[in-house]
């Protein structure tokens, strides 16, 4: 800032009048640079937060370049994608609809399985010709399966801390959050994390608790299990595999004679850059392996993209379907109804007021990666103008699984009173959404508008949750 202020100085003595300047004068003039420079400098800073400068770090920030650990796809570590900006001038929030993704965690037991086995293959090489590989001489694979690690249960109790930060004006002791969890241990375990960070940050003023675990084997508005008509995205993400792997898999191979590794293999060893560095929380030497590779990390992005568009997003006839349950249940909370619902809602539960309450204010969810983007699909957030193309990625596509369900990924849908107005506006990982199905002004909508844009959800799918069984 010297040299600006220096300039500054100039501009401003320059173009006066030429008489004598008096210490007064001088003083003053001083007093307007150091002004002038103090609005510059929280300009500046503004503009860097905006722009995408450093937000505030919650969990640590693993030792891993930006560019790479945002391009792990839905193992990317969660991040605000833009910086929360409050409610506009004349409301308040109301009610806050939380559904969170579980915090980071081992590879499912189909991945470790694919993983071991191309490690495997790695490591019956007697002689490296790459130098690159030599680690893998003394590495030993020590990832578990399917369960939340250290790292996503800090990832899990910051955003409860987060939440309560965020929305403690909501919170009473007659009216505590409402939480409820799909039955997987890791969504479970968050969950929990969760009501503790809550529950910390209120100095153990307020206490929530999970209330209600909907099982994963019956109706359950927070998975994607209900509907085994649903297709996977399998051609997809191989045909996307076969355009982006084929180099990388010959580089490896190269510098490992007779391992004979497959590019499926590949992907699963680029895959233990997230995997071990979000567990170790440090940087894998598999990070080290693939960061010069120009395609490696914006590859395996592009994958968990496809992964999720064809998966459960709007490139699977059968995705946003799974998303409708939860819809209606959002829509009772957000009008003060009972859920009328003929999908995936257990009708028991939500018929009851004690496991299923429209009286609170903060309603928070736990779910999983593919559940959550059936939801968003269901609903019409991140509408693509084309499908994703399997073989070349759209750099302006704002479909990105890292910025759509990082591990602890939140959609926040929040009832604003705006006046005699009621309305809503969705973050989805703080970024505000557009709501152009509604015709969001500066991502509001009238929560009439927006409840009558969700005719896919009122419908019941429309007849696709009959197409789920046969
Ligand atoms: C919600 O309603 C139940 C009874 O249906 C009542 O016990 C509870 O106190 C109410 N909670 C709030 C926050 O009004
Ligand atoms: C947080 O999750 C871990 C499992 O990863 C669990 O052992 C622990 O009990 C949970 N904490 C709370 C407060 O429930
Ligand atoms: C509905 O929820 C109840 C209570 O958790 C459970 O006992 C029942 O099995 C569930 N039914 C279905 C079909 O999901
Ligand atoms: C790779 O293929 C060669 C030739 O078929 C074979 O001799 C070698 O054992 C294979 N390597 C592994 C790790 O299977
Ligand atoms: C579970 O969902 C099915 C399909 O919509 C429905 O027929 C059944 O009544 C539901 N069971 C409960 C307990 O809600």
């Amino acid at each position: 800032m010297a040299g600006a202020d220096g300039d500054v100085e100039q501009g401003l003595l320059s173009g006066r009048r030429r008489h004598q300047v008096t210490l007064w004068e001088k003083l003053w003039a001083k007093r307007r640079i150091i002004m002038i420079s103090a609005v510059l400098i929280m300009f500046v800073g503004f503009a860097y937060s905006v722009l995408g400068g450093p937000t505030k770090p919650i969990t640590p920030i693993l030792g891993v370049p930006r560019e790479i650990q945002r391009n792990w796809a839905q193992y990317s570590p969660y991040f605000p994608v833009e910086d929360y900006r409050s409610p506009p001038k004349g409301c308040a929030v109301t009610q806050v609809n939380i559904l969170q993704r579980h915090g980071a965690r081992f590879p499912t037991s189909g991945a470790a399985k694919r993983i071991v086995v191309a490690l495997e293959k790695l490591q019956s090489v007697e002689e490296f010709t790459d130098p690159r590989l030599n680690f893998l001489k003394t590495f030993t694979y020590a990832l578990g399966e399917d369960d939340l690690i250290a790292f996503g249960v800090a990832q899990s109790f910051d955003a409860g801390r987060e939440a309560f930060e965020r929305y403690s004006q909501l919170v009473s002791l007659d009216n505590l959050p409402f939480v409820r969890a799909s039955s997987s241990e890791r969504v479970v375990f968050s969950a929990m994390n969760w009501t503790q960070g809550f529950a910390t940050a209120s100095r153990n003023k307020f206490s929530p608790k999970l209330s209600v675990i909907l099982d994963e084997a019956a109706n359950d508005t927070l998975d994607d299990a209900m509907c085994p008509s649903s297709g996977s995205s399998d051609e997809q993400t191989s045909e996307w595999l076969a355009t982006y792997a084929p180099p990388i898999t010959a580089r490896l191979n190269s510098g490992a004679p007779n391992a004979n590794l497959t590019d499926v293999d590949t992907f699963n060893l680029i895959s233990l850059c997230p995997f071990e560095t979000v567990f170790n929380e440090k940087d894998s030497p598999f990070c080290h392996l693939f960061a010069a590779e120009e395609n490696a990390f914006s590859g395996f992005e592009y994958s968990g993209d496809l992964d999720k568009y064809y998966g459960t997003g709007y490139g699977q006839d059968l995705g946003p379907i799974q998303g409708v349950g939860y819809i209606n249940e959002l829509l009772a909370r957000l009008t003060g109804t009972s859920v009328r619902d003929n999908t995936q809602t257990n009708r028991t539960l939500d018929s009851s007021p004690t496991t299923f309450p429209l009286n609170r204010t903060i309603y928070a969810d736990f779910s999983h990666d593919n559940q959550m983007i059936a939801i968003y699909a269901a609903m019409g957030l991140f509408r693509q103008e084309n499908a994703l193309d399997p073989t070349s990625p759209s750099p302006r596509r704002n479909w990105r699984a890292s910025r759509l369900v990082p591990f602890s990924a939140r959609m926040v849908v929040e009832r604003l009173q705006c006046g005699s107005e009621t309305s809503v506006r969705i973050l989805v990982n703080d970024a505000l959404q557009p709501l152009e199905f509604c015709d969001g002004k500066d991502g509001v909508c009238s929560l009439d508008a927006f409840v009558q844009s969700q005719t896919y959800a009122r419908n019941d799918g429309e007849g696709d949750f009959e197409r789920c069984f046969i």
